[in-house]
């Protein structure tokens, strides 16, 4: 039976011997955020992706992810460790349903969060991520429709941030939805000097009670660097804890728990298909890789190029 030393000597081997530079979503297990050569939010490993001059990209990460990674840098190998890491609000949104709605709403603009497929990117007018959504949503005449696709959670954060309306697709995470306000009103009693800070995909009546609100990353800053609490409430997926905690040992990071306190409802289940055993196989044998048909990889490029120019 094979130890955890020898997994992890086996993935730097790889690693060497491929050329390779593994790049890890803050919500993924500790031991693969430990051993990933970049950690990031959604925007900071597509930037890495599009950087790197590795030949093959490990992208611990979900398929949206590194898909998006392959359609910015399209001559590198790029392998998810696990095909079936999809993401509940990209499959909430169709491409054919997508266009049958831009079709009904033909004076709007589309604006695509990027946990969608490169098909509906593709259809879109411009991309954003949760770290700079306020921005592209600004960067739009305000005469300007918008249609606003798949999350209707983090649609409706910017309504109120922009002071704009938008047509909101019904998407939503599987994972920020079940936060429970219940249990985070609780936690709050108990602990009443303690920040609560949420990622924007949750719902309203979550978000009504935070102190901070933004992409991983942001959280990452305001509970380790901006804010000087002791004690924060942590409104998204668990892993990220793991970094809180190295940046600030001295801090208490408690995670916000699901309605339902039988299950892990906190934690992505496409995000923890990815294990150091998928890793170490999909290094050795280059697969499963992204593959992209070039004309929907152009058509996808453009709107995720708008949003990077800004
Ligand atoms: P970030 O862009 O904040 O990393 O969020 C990605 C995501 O999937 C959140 O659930
Ligand atoms: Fe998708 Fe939610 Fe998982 Fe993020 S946490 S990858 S939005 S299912």
């Amino acid at each position: 039976m094979e130890t955890h030393i020898d997994i992890f000597d086996e993935i730097d081997a790889l690693r060497a011997e491929r050329n390779a530079i593994i790049l890890a979503h803050y919500y993924q297990d500790p031991d693969i955020q430990d051993l990933a050569d970049f950690i990031g939010d959604s925007l900071q490993l597509a930037k890495a992706a599009r950087d790197t001059d590795a030949d093959v990209i490990v992208f611990c990460g979900v398929h949206f992810m590194a898909e998006t990674a392959k359609i910015l840098n399209p001559s590198r190998t790029v392998v998810l460790p696990d095909m079936a890491a999809g993401c509940s609000l990209a499959d909430a949104a169709p491409g054919p349903d997508i266009a049958a709605w831009k079709a009904a709403h033909p004076d709007h603009v589309l604006v695509s969060y990027v946990n969608c497929s490169a098909d509906v990117k593709a259809q879109s007018d411009i991309i954003c991520t949760s770290s700079n959504a306020t921005r592209v949503i600004d960067s739009i005449p305000e005469d300007q429709g918008i249609l606003f696709c798949p999350d209707r959670n983090l649609g409706a954060w910017l309504e109120k941030q922009s002071g704009r309306d938008m047509v909101l697709w019904q998407g939503t995470c599987i994972v920020h939805e079940t936060f429970s306000e219940k249990r985070l009103i609780q936690l709050k009693v108990r602990h009443p000097d303690a920040k609560v800070i949420c990622h924007p995909e949750c719902e309203p009546n979550l978000l009504a009670h935070a102190d901070h609100i933004g992409s991983t990353s942001s959280l990452l800053t305001y509970a380790t660097t901006t804010d000087d609490a002791d004690t924060f409430i942590v409104g998204t997926e668990v892993g990220i804890i793991h970094q809180m905690e190295k940046a600030s040992p001295d801090r208490t990071f408690i995670p916000l728990p699901g309605m339902d306190e039988s299950c892990a409802c906190n934690e992505c289940p496409h995000m923890k298909r990815n294990t150091l055993e998928k890793i170490r196989d999909c290094l050795r044998d280059l697969t499963p890789q992204i593959e992209m048909d070039e004309t929907m990889r152009l058509r996808a490029l453009r709107p995720i190029e708008r949003m990077m120019e800004l």
